[in-house]
């Protein structure tokens, strides 16, 4: 599923990068990918989907 519809980000890409870079917040998510930057529609549910990832670990 796409979280981020702007830039096709999905959700599984984001655990993925959470999983293997160790990235565990939006501030990391976004230094090494564009999500949130054109309308910031998805920061809300990327947020939610790191949490329950870092929850999950
Ligand atoms: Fe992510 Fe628009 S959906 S910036």
């Amino acid at each position: 599923m796409f979280v981020c519809l702007c830039y096709g980000i999905s959700d599984k890409k984001i655990v993925k990068l959470a999983q293997q870079q160790g990235i565990f917040d939006i501030r990391g998510l976004r230094q090494i990918t564009p999500l949130g930057s054109q309308c910031g529609k998805c920061i809300r549910q990327a947020r939610q989907i790191l949490e329950e990832t870092v929850v999950a670990q």
